[in-house]
């Protein structure tokens, strides 16, 4: 089968969570530090040799498309100041991969969206990345992900261990070992179950390495889960090896994960970002410190003597 060389990343999500922020803006270029959540995303998929991008959009998504674009104006007072450092920075992202655009239509679902990929991707095996989660450029998630799928010529989902009451919050896998360590054999896959009836405490988070003829499948999969095509579902039908179409794997991620989606763990992804920059850390990491001393030694409001 054929190299993977490109990247799906659905994008057209409403960002309802983050209103009023995201009234006007995408979710997706919320900053995280100082770059926007969705460059993190593409940096990732470049860093694992994929530079040919595609985002699946929708209306009010044009921020996404402008920044990895040129900016003349600001490059060209950038220039006139001789500012090199910001310069880099502004054209970074204009240079970083190969981008092309599409809008998902109606938001039917994450199975829709990737769906939408169809035309663009076409018979080769291929990456999806969801901009919610974050993975730390210092732990390897994608490019193993993308050897066990030359190996086994199969789809690939990356799994993470979450607390049992989390599972609900995720698609769920039912696992089988195999001889390597990292890597299980999915026998089933629920889209964000009760606990009591989850398959295990193994949540997919969101990279996928999938086989194109999930395109086949997404296309007769019905709306599950929340009324919407759930990409969960299709791959569930895969795992039970359709038509050879080599079933599906799971790469279990020990590595760091930030969860930009949720308003509590974007902050919290914010402030572990920060800590460990070299620009940054140095100043935040003693304020945290009296900060959260200060936080211990406070009486709750309403005690006070
Ligand atoms: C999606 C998938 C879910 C997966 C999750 C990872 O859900 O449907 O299976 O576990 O992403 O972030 P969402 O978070 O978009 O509701």
């Amino acid at each position: 089968m054929a190299k993977v060389t490109k990247a799906v990343i659905p994008a057209a999500g409403l960002g309802t969570r983050f209103l009023p922020a995201t009234k006007a803006m995408p979710k997706e270029m919320l900053p995280v530090v100082d770059k926007p959540a969705i460059q993190y995303v593409v940096e990732e998929a470049v860093d694992a040799g994929l530079h040919d991008v595609l985002m699946i959009t929708g209306r009010n998504k044009n921020a996404l498309e402008n920044h990895f674009d040129r900016a003349t104006e600001i490059e060209a007072s950038l220039q006139k100041k001789g500012d090199t450092d910001r310069l880099e920075k502004v054209n970074y992202s204009t240079e970083l991969a190969d981008m092309h655009y599409v809008r998902q239509g109606d938001p039917k679902g994450l199975g829709h969206a990737v769906l939408r990929a169809k035309m663009h991707v076409g018979e080769a095996p291929f990456a999806v990345l969801l901009g919610d989660d974050i993975i730390d450029a210092r732990d390897v998630l994608l490019k193993r992900m993308l050897q066990v799928q030359a190996e086994r010529n199969a789809t690939v989902v990356a799994l993470l261990e979450v607390d049992p009451d989390q599972i609900h919050m995720y698609g769920a896998a039912a696992v089988e070992t195999t001889d390597e360590d990292d890597v299980v054999r999915v026998t089933g896959l629920v889209e964000k179950p009760n606990k009591d009836v989850a398959p295990s405490n193994l949540a997919i988070i969101g990279r996928y390495v999938l086989r194109p003829e999930v395109f086949e499948i997404l296309e007769h999969t019905k709306p599950g889960k929340g009324g919407e095509i759930q990409l969960t579902d299709a791959l569930e039908e895969m795992a039970g090896d359709v038509e050879g179409t080599g079933g599906v794997y799971g790469v279990i991620f020990r590595g760091r994960r930030y969860d930009t989606g949720d308003r509590l763990d974007y902050i919290k992804a914010i402030v572990q970002l920060a800590v460990d920059r070299e620009d940054l850390g140095v100043g935040l990491r003693p304020w945290l410190r009296e900060f959260a001393a200060g936080l211990e030694s406070n009486t709750p409001s309403g005690d006070v003597d």
